[in-house]
Formats: C-alpha cells, sequence, structure tokens
C-alpha cells in the first residue's frame, strides 16, 4: 500500500501585528471582551498578496525535506482569498519557486481548505498520479474584511502553511480521514462582495458584508469536528485515549475546549495558538501542526487528529501518522519583503483604500 508522508513543512507570518487594544481604537471592542470570548489576544495583516506567504512558507517546506522545486509534481492551494481567480494563485507559487514541473490546483472550502487540500493530495499521491505534492493553506482575510463591523474584524488573520508530502511505503501522513458539508445550513455564514454574482445585485466585488450567526456556527462546530473525529477514530478501531496530540481548527477557544472536553483530552493533549493568530481560516489547522512540529509537542511516530470547520459548512477531521523525523533537514533564507508599517496602519489603508473606491 503506497501513502504520501509529511517529509516538509513550513509557514509564513506576516511581520505586521494588529493587538485587541488596536482594534478598539477604531471599533467599540476591548481586550477584555475578545479575549474572554474568544481566546484571542493579537493577528497578523499582511502586507503582501497571499501567494507570496504561501511561497516563502513551500520555500521552507521544502528546506524542511531537503528537497527542490524541481521534484514537485504537483501544487495544491487551499484558500478562500486568492488574489486573483485567473491565473489561479497556485501557478504564481509554481512561477515564485521555479516548480515548472508541477500541476497547480487552487482548491477553495473556506477555513478547511487547507485540510480538504492535504486529502487530494494524499489522494493522489496514493492512486500514483504523483510522487511528490505542495499542499498550501494560506489566507490573506484582511483586505476582504468589513473593519466597520465589530463581530467579525476581530476575529480573522492572516497567513500561511505548507506541507510537501511523498510517496512511502510506511503507513504515514493521513490514514484515514472524514469529510462533510452542512449545506442545508451554508447560509448562515455568507458573505457579499465576495464573487460574481454580486455584480448584477449593484454591489461593487470587495465590498464585504459579513453576514454570520455566530452562536449558530459555533454549536455547528462542534458538532461536525466532533461527529468528523469519531468518524475517522472509527475508521482506525483506535480509542480516544491513543491519540497523542489533536491539533483543531482555532475559530474560537471556547469551541476548541467544547471539542476537547467531548474528547477527555487533556490541555497537555491539545494544541493551542489561537492567542498569537486569531482565526487564519484555511491556513489555521496546517499553521498549528507545523507550529506543533517546531515546539516538539510532535514526536516521531504520534498519532495526531486535526478537526476543522468552515464556510458551507465544510467539515473534516484528519488522523496523521507522523513519521520518524520532527526536524528539518535544512533552512532558507528566501524571506518576505521588509514591512515598514504597523498591523494598525495596513488596516487604515485597507479602510481608506475601500472608501476611496465606493466615493
Ligand atoms: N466587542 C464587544 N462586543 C461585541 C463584539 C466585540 N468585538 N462582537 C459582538 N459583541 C456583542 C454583541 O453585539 C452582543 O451584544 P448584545 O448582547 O448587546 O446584542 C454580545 O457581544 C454577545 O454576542 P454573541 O454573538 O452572543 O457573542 P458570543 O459569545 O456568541 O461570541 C463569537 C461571538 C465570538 C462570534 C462566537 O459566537 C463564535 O466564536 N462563533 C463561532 C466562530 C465564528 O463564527 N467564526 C467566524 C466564522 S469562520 C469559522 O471558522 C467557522
Amino acid at each position: 500500500m503506497r501513502y504520501a508522508d509529511i517529509t516538509g513543512w513550513g509557514k509564513c507570518t506576516p511581520p505586521a501585528i494588529l493587538t485587541n487594544a488596536d482594534l478598539s481604537t477604531f471599533l467599540e471592542t476591548d481586550d477584555e471582551w475578545i479575549q474572554s470570548r474568544t481566546g484571542m489576544q493579537e493577528r497578523r495583516i499582511s502586507h503582501v498578496p497571499v501567494s507570496d506567504l504561501a511561497h516563502i512558507a513551500c520555500e521552507r517546506a521544502l528546506a524542511a525535506a531537503g528537497k527542490t522545486a524541481s521534484d514537485v509534481e504537483l501544487i495544491i492551494f487551499g484558500s478562500c482569498s486568492f488574489d486573483q481567480m485567473v491565473p489561479n494563485a497556485a501557478s504564481r507559487v509554481q512561477q515564485l519557486l521555479g516548480a515548472d514541473n508541477a500541476a497547480c490546483i487552487d482548491l477553495n472550502t473556506a477555513c478547511t481548505s487547507g485540510m480538504y487540500a492535504l486529502s487530494v493530495a494524499t489522494a493522489m499521491i496514493k492512486t500514483g498520479s504523483v510522487k511528490s505534492t505542495l499542499v498550501i493553506g494560506a489566507e490573506v482575510t484582511s483586505v476582504l474584511m468589513d473593519w466597520s463591523d465589530r463581530d467579525v474584524a476581530v476575529l480573522f488573520g492572516d497567513g500561511a502553511a505548507a506541507f510537501l508530502l511523498e510517496a512511502s511505503d510506511q503507513k504515514s501522513g493521513v490514514v484515514a480521514e472524514s469529510l462533510g458539508c452542512f449545506g442545508k445550513h451554508r447560509d448562515i455564514l455568507d458573505v457579499t462582495g465576495w464573487g460574481t454574482k454580486y455584480i448584477n445585485q449593484g454591489l461593487v466585488l470587495g465590498d464585504t458584508k459579513w453576514n454570520f450567526n455566530g452562536p449558530e456556527i459555533f454549536k455547528r462546530a462542534v458538532i461536525g469536528m466532533s461527529k468528523a473525529c469519531d468518524n475517522v477514530l472509527e475508521k482506525e478501531n483506535l480509542a480516544k485515549e491513543e491519540i497523542d496530540l489533536v491539533v483543531p481548527h482555532q475559530a474560537n477557544l471556547r469551541i476548541i475546549d467544547a471539542l476537547a472536553k467531548r474528547m477527555g483530552a487533556g490541555e497537555e493533549k491539545v494544541f493551542v495558538n489561537i492567542q498569537r493568530y486569531g482565526n487564519m481560516s484555511a491556513a489555521t489547522a496546517p499553521l498549528a501542526l507545523v507550529e506543533a512540529v517546531e515546539e516538539g509537542r510532535v514526536t516521531p511516530g504520534a498519532k495526531l487528529l486535526l478537526p476543522a470547520f468552515g464556510g458551507g459548512l465544510t467539515w473534516s477531521a484528519h488522523l496523521i501518522n507522523w513519521g520518524a523525523r520532527t526536524t528539518p533537514l535544512g533552512t532558507t533564507d528566501v524571506d518576505l519583503p521588509p514591512c515598514a508599517k504597523t498591523g494598525l496602519e495596513l488596516v487604515q489603508d485597507i479602510i481608506a483604500a475601500k472608501k476611496a473606491a465606493q466615493a
């Protein structure tokens, strides 16, 4: 049987930080509300398009695997904030990397996009279509945010993560998964102004309004992710106690806590980085996994469970058998261009640009 081992991993977090205190300078909100309701303290705001973040994460993943761009046969880019629809974002990553032998796919399932990309990549390696794939979960929602809406503006941040998957005979990488969608309830998380249908309704593309029912999403996130976790454990005939680390999607610390309680997982078995980044949508679970490895929370052969949830309402859980290596084979000097602005200044620029476009 052929598997898709994760041999390289990398992240790219833009340097500009937007704190809760920064948000309270232009929204009626405060640090106490945001921290107590969500667990978030700060998030990152990107000064470059999403494919630039993805490119750096991929360079780091390739270096960690000791591979070059020409070894890559496929790039799957999971996101819902691509910098362009045509040409696609994966082709820009191919161009920036010089990965001339790679096919290029963009994939959107909202916050679960990085994890669905991992499924597609694993399946294509298992069937023998390709031997190596770069999987990306990356998001720059800051440019699509409605910065006048405190209900949503405090929740999101920008970031990117990438993995290199390579064919292996060892039972490693994704060994079981459960994917699904509560399509009947797709309207409880709906962003207007972010797609072509709105042009006929007199809306300007990019002039977004986030219509979402937070408490309903909260409930369904816990139900969807718990169900997906149960499904994968059953598929592999594993007990909850046999999981070494749960690395969940990070939309709200209280969602993570509710899920952990259902899983019977104590703090030491759950990886949390929401305080640093907020919800990075498609980048969230992949970047959490990269940090879990970097922080030594993933041991060789560890069994990892990654539940995720997003618009659609898509849900998923992946059971990963981590391979033998938890240290990168190499590093790279390639980095983002420097950013001279603070997170707050970047957000003020976005607000001003949108106002100017509407005038
Ligand atoms: N600062 C201060 N007050 C606020 C803020 C804010 N940033 N945002 C909302 N409030 C107010 C509301 O107006 C409301 O006031 P009211 O009682 O006077 O009407 C009050 O706080 C409570 O609002 P609730 O929506 O009941 O707050 P809740 O405890 O449910 O927390 C939250 C809201 C954080 C959105 C939560 O419901 C949640 O995490 N939901 C799921 C996650 C989610 O929806 N993420 C975005 C979707 S993407 C995804 O990853 C699935």
